[in-house]
């Protein structure tokens, strides 16, 4: 190989040869080979090396500066290192004293740590071990990519796999997270590039609609085309692996601050959305992320050091509340093939998600069979060695322990330990093939070979750095060519904002609303006098600094159309709610008047004046890394903010001087308390518009007029209280004096949160989950339930796969790996050479490793097949009793047997009151005169078009719970099942038995 040709390719299309040279290449002591096995392992975390005590810096507030740096705080701190030590108090004595003084309290202290941390060691301990990483290429569904995988990877060196395993340093090349290429095998730098609702740092793409409006809509086809969308956006930008979707965070606490980015609190919403958005995306040639894996639950100490703690905040759970809740999305993601997962900032059981072996090596990649790649979130990775034999596979975006710092815990790192046998050869093999099989498994070995990103993230002017991270490279080109990829993706973005958006009160059929303004039946009433309409609160607006004011949308001003992050994306317009509403009247009938701010003006007739008021309130959170005026990621309270609720009081007090009818319209990015005026009794209708993207205003016309009836339901309840939702749902937001090293977050509600928890209490609640109002009324008849068999307890044996791809064993010599002669670096870029092979001894580790035990949910993508395979026939009779035709959510609740005991063990099992397990979403028809007057006992068919057939298929998976003991699903073969079928939780007039 021609010694630059590697580095050439890496640093793009764009780049000189005669960058400047830096050879302070950063180098990190190698992990200990000599560990006794690989649990212990787990324990070496380099965070114990050179921690210090660095504060963040705060952002820049340029919008195109994107992550803080803590470079300022490093150099601060070094230099504060560098200050001599005096040698001794000389003659004066109380120096002493002071010394040994400090020195008491800093023993007390550490001795109280000691022992709180021994006193709290979380519940379920540690995360058990679970090695060595089960191999892809088992699955029969992946055989080809595997197949041309292995060809390209065995004649790869080994800098050129590590080279495909590590990301070459934030703001290094175009993209948020790029590889590094083989040229000499035409295999690509990988662009990765957020997110889940948009390209991130992109021009002309669409904002979709955030994931919790795409929950809101059930509508498995617009998830499905959401996705296809996306995929085409990011194809069109060069784009080979999408950061999203986001199913976890899942919800637990209603206030974490990137619940939005996902569907909604429940497992089967989530994963259903999940795997559609991933075979959408996936179906047009891009690698997806299943994202973050798992139990990021809340923002504040998700991260080391993000927080001013050396920790991440250790989520603490039990094996089966893991199972039936949170890891549920990801084996369905997993079932639809996915290519890529993402593993979180945070610990599990006080062992870091991007080095715990039993995540990723037990249940990612045997129990649920995933064929593709585990990349680290940003920075997430917190151990070099110990990561990868925990089954990591891509470091991301390939600093280690610090931003933008150029120093990685692979790289070069990875390279020496290979060489040297801490990381066996196979671990390596087995990381790059399942990045190249997955590349193949979505076609990209298909795509013209000057495919790579047309965009930069990180200017929007044409010509800029190639190299934006490092300080001393200054070569420029053309980064953005304004590649238009939005297509008519608008279209799509409107309808889903208008399916995402949740009518919960509609008193008086106030919805709805005439153009013309008064309704029919008003009209003779009123004469000529016109209708008039006042518009209030700030969120009906654009905001005055512009659209895409805020870096990554962290700001909460003007109308809310998403959260804000690294999920968020630049607006390429944002049509507010105000200028539509305006547009929406016909002037020759109606009167608008708007005041969109939260403060009203003195003079009241602008409230007395009118017949109806619309008024707009909104809630915002976003990730940890920004924040918003007081909010650092997770929301502080479930109330409207910007003083959302008095404005919705005090227009309805003074709208028409009390007898105006009031529309509320709410933007949030989760559940909000209604409490303070939804019973008010000129409050007619509410609203729950979630966050509905760039094309707002559109989409919610399209509903207050009535062109889209309302199919939107709630992808979360709506409690009367935060409290409500029980002590398991309160975001920690501060460390407790006793939780030693990283805070600790107990699962300890275990299966119970969001709507089981408020079932179990029979706690009262405003609006429950899967809730929301139709302009039509539906109604449900005739259930239909079919068993195919017999009630087994136990999956049968699972499947063993095919054989995945062996390579020699053999590590090269260390010379191999060393920089080409010659070659030219780019300061902090990450390169997989070594800079030298001293001290590189090639030393065996011990490998007296039991194999852990396979399990027997494994066996397939998403885990044994036959976890999959259909029990119940369930149907359903849906008919259409009102005078518009309109989409109906149907929903289905499994209750497990009550009273259950394990029959082997005689123990009690616990079961929620019921849980979603599937859900349709149907059109009927209008219903025609004359036809159907007696709804009930009707039959299928002869409907008049306004009765369809609503049918489900549960699966053993869906009928089980997962008994810790026998590590697999099980399902009760005692007792009887309620298979329920409704409208929403707690509206479900369908009930038969199993
Ligand atoms: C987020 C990820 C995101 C990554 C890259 C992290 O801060 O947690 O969701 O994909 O940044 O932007």
């Amino acid at each position: 190989m021609p010694p630059t040709e590697l580095h050439d390719l890496r640093r793009g299309k764009y780049a000189k040869i005669d960058a400047a040279v830096d050879d302070d290449s950063p180098t990190r002591p190698s992990f200990d080979s000599n560990a006794s096995s690989y649990e212990d392992l787990e324990e070496y975390d380099p965070l114990n090396y050179d921690a210090g005590t660095l504060k963040r810096k705060k952002s820049t507030g340029d919008l195109r500066t994107r992550k803080p740096s803590y470079k300022d705080a490093e150099i601060a701190a070094a230099g504060r290192l560098r200050q001599k030590p005096s040698r001794n108090c000389g003659p004066r004595q109380w120096c002493c004293w002071l010394l040994i003084f400090v020195a008491a309290v800093v023993l007390l202290f550490t001795a109280g740590g000691l022992w709180a941390y021994k006193k709290t060691m979380p519940k379920d301990g540690l995360s058990p071990p679970w090695y060595p990483t089960p191999k892809g290429g088992t699955d029969k569904s992946w055989e080809e990519s595997y197949r041309k995988a292995a060809e390209l990877v065995k004649q790869m060196t080994l800098v050129e796999k590590v080279n495909i395993t590590t990301g070459t340093g934030w703001q290094m090349q175009m993209c948020v997270g790029n590889t590094g290429p083989v040229p000499r095998l035409k295999f690509p730098a990988l662009c990765l590039q957020d997110g889940p609702l948009g390209l991130r740092f992109a021009d002309n793409t669409t904002a979709f609609p955030a994931g919790i409006t795409v929950g809101a809509t059930w509508n498995k086809e617009l998830m499905y085309e959401r996705g296809k969308a996306h995929g085409k956006e990011a194809r069109m930008k060069g784009i080979n692996v999408i950061l999203g979707p986001a199913m976890g965070p899942l919800g637990r606490m209603p206030a974490g601050g990137r619940n939005w980015e996902g569907f909604g609190t429940d497992p089967v919403l989530q994963g259903i959305a999940a795997a559609q958005t991933i075979k959408g995306i996936q179906e047009v040639g891009v690698i997806a992320t299943a994202k973050h894996f798992v139990l990021n639950e809340q923002e504040h100490f998700r991260q080391a050091w993000e927080w001013g703690l050396p920790h991440a905040i250790s989520s603490n759970i039990d094996d089966r509340t893991l199972h039936e809740i949170y890891a549920w999305p990801f084996a369905e993601s997993i079932r639809a093939g996915v290519g890529s997962i993402m593993c979180s900032y945070n610990q599990v059981n006080s062992s870091y998600a991007c080095q715990n072996s039993k995540l990723m090596n037990g249940i990612l990649k045997d129990e649920m069979g995933f064929q593709g790649f585990v990349q680290s979130d940003w920075l997430a990775q917190r151990a070099g060695v110990a990561a990868s034999l925990a089954g990591l596979d891509m470091s991301m975006p390939g600093d280690g322990l610090r931003w933008a710092a150029g120093e990685s815990l692979w790289g070069p790192e990875l390279t020496k330990s290979v060489l040297n046998g801490s990381v066996p050869m196979e671990r390596l093999d087995d990381m790059v093939t399942r990045v190249v099989a997955a590349w193949y498994q979505v076609g990209q070995d298909k795509w013209p070979e000057d495919s790579g990103p047309n965009f930069s993230s990180w200017t929007y002017e044409q010509v800029g750095k190639i190299h934006e991270g490092s300080p001393s490279d200054k070569t420029t080109g053309v980064v953005n060519k304004f590649v238009e990829a939005q297509a008519n993706h608008h279209i799509l973005a409107r309808k889903i904002a208008a399916e995402g958006t949740v009518l919960v009160k509609n008193e008086d059929n106030v919805l709805p609303l005439d153009r013309n303004g008064w309704k029919e039946h008003e009209r003779a009433d009123k004469g000529e006098t016109k209708f008039r309409v006042g518009i209030f609160g700030e969120d009906a607006r654009l905001s005055r600094d512009g659209i895409n004011a805020c870096e990554d949308q962290h700001c909460n001003d003007g109308t809310l159309a998403s959260g804000w992050g690294s999920g968020a994306a630049a607006f390429p317009y944002l049509v507010d709610p105000l200028s539509a509403l305006k547009r929406s009247w016909n002037d020759g009938s109606v009167y608008v008047t708007d005041w969109p701010e939260n403060n009203l003006p003195k003079q009241k007739e602008i409230l007395e004046d009118q017949d109806l008021c619309i008024v707009f309130a909104n809630s915002d959170a976003g990730e940890g890394f920004q924040k918003w005026s007081d909010v650092r990621g997770d929301r502080n309270d479930l109330n409207l903010q910007k003083g959302g609720d008095k404005l919705i009081q005090d227009v309805a007090k003074g709208c028409g001087k009390g007898n105006g009818k009031v529309v509320v319209v709410i933007h949030t990015v989760g559940p909000v308390i209604l409490e303070s005026f939804i019973d008010l009794p000129n409050v007619k209708a509410v609203l729950i518009a979630n966050l509905p993207g760039q094309e707002s205003g559109n989409a919610l016309v399209d509903v207050l007029f009535g062109a889209v009836n309302p199919s939107g339901r709630l992808p979360y309840t709506i409690g009367k209280s935060e409290d409500d939702y029980g002590p398991g749902s309160k975001i920690k937001y501060l460390p407790s004096p006793v939780d030693g090293l990283s805070p600790q977050q107990n699962f300890s509600e275990g299966l119970y949160i969001d709507y089981r928890y408020f079932d179990k209490n029979d706690i009262k609640l405003r609006y429950e989950f899967g809730y929301g109002l139709s302009y039509t009324t539906f109604h449900l008849s005739s259930l239909l339930i079919s068993s195919h068999g017999p009630k087994t307890p136990l999956p049968v044996p699972r499947p063993s796969g095919i054989e995945p791809p062996s390579y020699s064993t053999d590590v090269p010599s260390p010379d191999t790996a060393l920089f080409p002669e010659g070659f030219h670096k780019v300061e902090k870029y990450i390169y997989p050479y070594i800079s030298s092979t001293s001290g590189i001894e090639k030393s065996e580790i011990k490998t007296n490793l039991l194999q852990s035990p396979l399990s027997d949910a494994g066996g397939a993508q998403g885990g044994n097949p036959d976890l999959y395979s259909p029990l119940l026939s369930v149907s359903a009779s849906l008919t259409n009793i009102g005078t518009r035709p309109g989409d109906c959510v149907v929903q289905l609740y499994v209750s497990l047997p009550k009273n259950y005991k394990d029959p082997e063990t005689g123990e009690a099992v616990d079961f929620p009151v019921r849980v979603l397990r599937g859900f349709e979403k149907v059109h009927v028809e209008a219903q025609k005169e004359g036809v159907i007057k007696g709804i009930k006992g009707s039959t299928h068919g002869g409907g008049g078009g306004n009765r369809e057939l609503v049918t489900f298929e549960l699966t053993r998976k869906d009928l089980s719970y997962w008994d810790v003991r026998r590590q697999n699903w099980v399902l009760p073969t005692e007792g009887e099942f309620e298979i329920a079928v409704g409208f929403s939780s707690r509206d479900l007039p369908l009930k038969g038995s199993w």
